[in-house]
């Protein structure tokens, strides 16, 4: 007995928690919405007989950004729904284009398949559970009742009546909630009062007050026409007005003014004593010719049709405003924003703002029942958007105050549903919770969406968002560090034989395949690397320009070639010797620590001529060369790097063959290649492991090439492929050397998988013997690599059967991050800070060196995105060093000057010192940046 009351007192508790725990301050039957319109998102603007609205026409004839596409809603409208399903929303509030519907405003102008549109949007949403919210009229009137006035012309009253009857009875059945109108204020003010939004009529005297009157009739009438027929249904107007706080106590009355201007010009009539409000009325009447106010008058019927007109309160607050009275400083001119006589300055809006604004419509307008169409946060439109999230939280966290105040909150709508066209800014503000890629239509979830679906699951209650909805680095990505390197950081710059050198042929140098790609002209230009920056000449100037930096650290190439002009031993050329013992020299004589690359892509034309990397045997050479190298220049040399960027080599040389040689092999060619670079490179490091570190105590590592990969959403699938990208990428070279000695687990998975799917009996991907896998695994003193940019990764499944298209997924880039002169290179600093602390996790934190990260622009003196760059890149590394224990060693800046970009020649920069290509002397000269960098050295972090 004893026990059966206990668990029953149990259960009784258990329940009574759990429905607390899930109890919302917003209560059981809570909107929660996502709200858009019909010009920003639906374009097709002229499709199966739609008519031209005044936007349409507006945009055309202002040039620049318009709705003709836009997110393609009108196609893609199944999709869209498919998105506020993963939302877990279940209201969504559209508009209606009126000249969808009735291209010419009329109805005799009716569009069936206009309104088939719209009665498949709404099927489409009640088949998943969503309530449709339609309203009638958001800004796009039909162009053809401009020419009779648009809404200055009182006949449009009657035409938007009709209009209105028409969808009431064709989605009436389906559709309960209804909006006459979206932000009105903005047709008044914006569309005739300073013109920014169509019609673009700029006369801000009376054409504001004429066009506010007549919509407000409009809405009434609308109002009154629905609720004859349908009593049951909810209808309203959905306003728009920035919340206006005196600047100080003396601007209390200026600020009151200001919302009764803005807002209670709609509202007073529709949710007041059905009349304008006073201070409108008098002062309007005051500055007008006497007896003829500017403001016009309702008659005593439609104020009694005006008075409660709506069955809720739509609001959109914008921005916040400082206010102060203005009374006499206003331009001559008259107008609205004179009869208002403030003056706001907007100020950032803080917590508290939305709740005090619905506080005051409670009071002032007889505390309706209220829905919140978040206006949101504006950006550039990146993915994680952390600072939309955050106001989201901050505006959620408004309205629970606002409800524990009694406000009778009854729905909130985020803003928006897509990134659309925007009124004034076009495409360049987002608002929406799903990235569009313009163009291919490709929508992407952005962390607001995320958060706001996970908000939805907690009806409205506060939570801790996973972590992984914004990753760490990003959330501190504007957190610039102030702190030093370690005291044994290692600074330097970097460069390549044939980038600089020139003297292709002189001294007995042999031709490499960079020689005979470049003239075989398949350089921008023709150009060649014939003299470039005459390095082979003037290398003592350049010491002196790297000593001038104050680095102690130079990373240059050797060119195979000069060395061994045939590629062979047998080939051995004294002067090739010479040089680079002479440039050695001159660097340790001004205290510089030479970091040699052996191979920077510059084979010897001889070997390719035997199939360069695609032949077995190029290990053996590779491994010849080397030790040549390490006894010429070990005595002096340290450092060395056997190869520089084994991805670019293998795919851009042999997979696509843009770079020399040249060779498309995308399928089989690229992974032989890329196994004899890891060869080639595991044999010369146990030479020099074997033979020379014993007396030269020197350390040898591979420079390899990484971008950073982040998933485009937080989606497990995008998770993983952004996972597998990088394993792609970098872990193909990084995980034989640096990890267990194999190919990363993904890859083999992948390619094997692949080869199969077309038809081999074995993979592409070539198989390590147990053998190389012992001696693959840590054939490294350190980890060099190169950086410069970003990705996100969609996940994907592509049928092609190549290197690309084994990884099922593609890549995109942010709209947010700064573009450089360089297509593929664009600015976004943490993704350093995320692959120090991938190769950290992945590689057990190997020592490692930046050996190349730098910016290209035109070659200006005044080189202020390099700077940027230079300092947001290394700020992400330090970061990496203090907050993650990454172990980065030292930093060479790319490049030491401009110089031949490949096959980009001469038209793309990346030095800290200019040189002049057109004079003979190649005159260098150094860079603001190449300033900021030996601050930074002299430093060594930021103070
Ligand atoms: C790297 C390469 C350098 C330099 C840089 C800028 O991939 O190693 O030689 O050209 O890119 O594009």
């Amino acid at each position: 007995m004893r026990t059966e009351i206990t668990s029953f007192c149990a259960v009784l508790v258990i329940s009574v928690f759990s429905t607390s725990a899930a109890t919302s301050v917003f209560g059981d039957v809570f909107a929660w919405g996502v709200s858009s319109a019909a010009y920003q998102i639906e374009g097709a603007w002229n499709a199966d007989g739609k008519g031209p609205s005044i936007w349409d026409e507006f945009t055309h004839k202002r040039g620049g950004d318009n709705g003709d596409d836009s997110a393609d809603g009108y196609h893609r409208y199944r999709d869209h729904v498919m998105h506020l399903k993963e939302l877990k929303v279940n209201h969504y509030k559209f508009s209606i284009s009126w000249s969808r519907v009735l291209p010419d405003g009329t109805i005799s102008s009716r569009n069936n398949a206009g309104i088939e549109y719209y009665k498949n949007l709404v099927a489409e949403l009640s088949s998943n559970g969503i309530e449709p919210v339609a309203c009638l009229y958001q800004h796009d009137l039909p162009a053809a009742l401009q020419k009779y006035g648009g809404w200055m012309n009182e006949t449009t009253i009657d035409l938007f009546e009709t209009y209105s009857r028409m969808m009431f009875t064709e989605l009436g059945n389906s559709v309960k909630l209804w909006i006459t109108m979206t932000s009105p204020w903005n047709d008044a003010f914006r569309g005739h009062g300073d013109g920014s939004f169509a019609p673009g009529i700029s006369q801000p005297e009376t054409a504001p007050y004429i066009v506010a009157h007549n919509l407000i009739r409009a809405h009434s009438r609308a109002y009154h026409a629905y609720k004859e027929g349908h009593p049951q249904g909810k209808i309203g107007i959905v306003l728009n007005t920035d919340w206006q706080k005196p600047a100080a106590a003396a601007d209390t009355d200026a600020a009151t003014r200001g919302m009764q201007f803005s807002l209670g010009w709609f509202a007073q009539p529709i949710f007041g004593n059905g009349d304008y409000p006073e201070v409108m009325k008098t002062r309007i009447d005051t500055s007008s010719p006497e007896g003829k106010s500017r403001l016009p008058t309702f008659t005593s019927q439609e104020i009694t049709q005006n008075r409660g007109s709506s069955d809720f309160f739509g609001i959109t607050k914008e921005m916040t405003l400082s206010v102060v009275d203005n009374n006499n400083n206003m331009p001559p001119s008259v107008g609205y924003m004179k009869d208002m006589g403030i003056r706001g300055t907007v100020i950032k809006s803080s917590e508290g703002d939305i709740s005090d604004l619905l506080l005051w419509i409670k009071n002032t307008f007889n505390n309706p029942v209220i829905h919140m169409l978040d206006a949101g946060l504006s950006g550039c439109g990146t993915l994680y958007d952390e600072d939309r999230l955050q106001a989201m939280k901050q505006t959620i966290a408004d309205l629970r105050t606002a409800v524990s105040r009694g406000i009778r909150l009854a729905g909130y709508f985020a803003a928006q549903l897509l990134d659309g066209f925007d009124w004034t800014e076009g495409y360049k503000v987002k608002y929406g919770l799903y990235h569009v890629e313009f163009g291919n239509k490709e929508r992407l979830q952005k962390a607001s969406a995320r958060y706001y679906l996970t908000l939805i699951q907690h009806q409205g209650n506060e939570f801790d968002y996973p972590k992984y909805f914004v990753p760490e680095v990003i959330r501190q990505k504007n957190d610039f560090l102030r702190a030093k390197f370690p005291p044994d950081f290692t600074w330097g710059v970097a460069t390549a034989a044939y980038q600089i050198e020139g003297g292709w042929n002189a001294d007995g140098k042999g031709p490499s395949i960079w020689d005979t790609f470049a003239h075989d002209n398949r350089l921008a230009y023709s150009q060649t690397g014939d003299v470039a920056c005459d390095s082979y000449h003037k290398y003592r100037e350049d010491v002196q320009n790297v000593k001038r930096l104050g680095v102690s650290h130079y990373r240059f190439s050797i060119a195979w070639s000069r060395v061994l002009p045939d590629g062979r031993v047998t080939s051995l050329n004294k002067a090739g010797v010479d040089y680079y013992n002479n440039l050695i020299d001159e660097l340790l004589a001004n205290g510089i620590t030479p970091m040699v690359t052996l191979y920077h892509w510059d084979l010897p034309q001889a070997l390719q001529d035997i199939g360069g990397f695609q032949n077995a045997s190029i290990a053996d050479y590779f491994n010849d060369y080397a030790r040549v190298c390490f006894e010429q220049f070990g005595d002096r040399v340290q450092l060395w790097i056997t190869f520089n960027e084994a991805f670019v080599v293998s795919w851009l040389g042999y997979g696509i063959g843009v770079f020399a040689p040249g060779i498309n092999s995308p399928a089989e060619g690229v992974y032989q290649v890329a196994h004899n670079i890891i060869r080639s490179h595991v044999k010369a490091y146990h030479t020099y492991d074997k033979l020379f570190k014993p007396h030269y105590h020197g350390k040898v590592g591979i420079t390899l090439d990484s971008d950073w990969k982040e998933p485009a959403t937080s989606s497990a699938m995008d998770r993983y492929a952004a996972e597998r990208a990088l394993q792609f990428k970098l872990g193909w070279f990084a995980n034989p050397i640096y990890g267990n000695g194999d190919y990363p687990a993904v890859m083999k998975q992948y390619v094997g998988m692949k080869s199969r799917e077309e038809g081999r009996n074995s993979s592409r991907l070539p198989v390590w013997s147990e053998e190389e896998i012992k001696i693959n695994k840590g054939s490294y003193d350190f980890f060099g690599l190169n950086h410069y940019t970003t990705q996100y990764v969609v996940d994907n499944h592509d049928n092609r059967f190549t290197y690309e298209g084994d990884q099922d997924l593609y890549t995109k880039v942010d709209d947010c991050w700064p573009g450089s002169r360089a297509d593929w290179l664009k600015v976004n600093p943490w993704g350093l800070r995320s692959l120090l602390r991938w190769i950290r996790d992945r590689y057990n934190n190997p020592p490692l060196y930046v050996t190349e990260n730098g910016f290209g622009d035109n070659g200006e003196l005044d080189d202020q995105g390099r700077i940027s760059y230079y300092r947001s890149y290394t700020n992400e590394m330090l970061k990496a060093i203090h907050h993650d224990q990454c172990n980065v060693k030292g930093y060479m800046a790319w490049s030491l000057m401009d110089n031949l970009e490949w096959t980009s020649g001469y038209t793309i920069k990346f030095g800290l010192y200019s040189v002049n290509f057109t004079d003979p002397n190649r005159p260098r000269t150094i860079k603001e940046s190449g300033k900021f960098f030996t601050q930074l050295v002299h430093d060594n972090g930021y103070n």
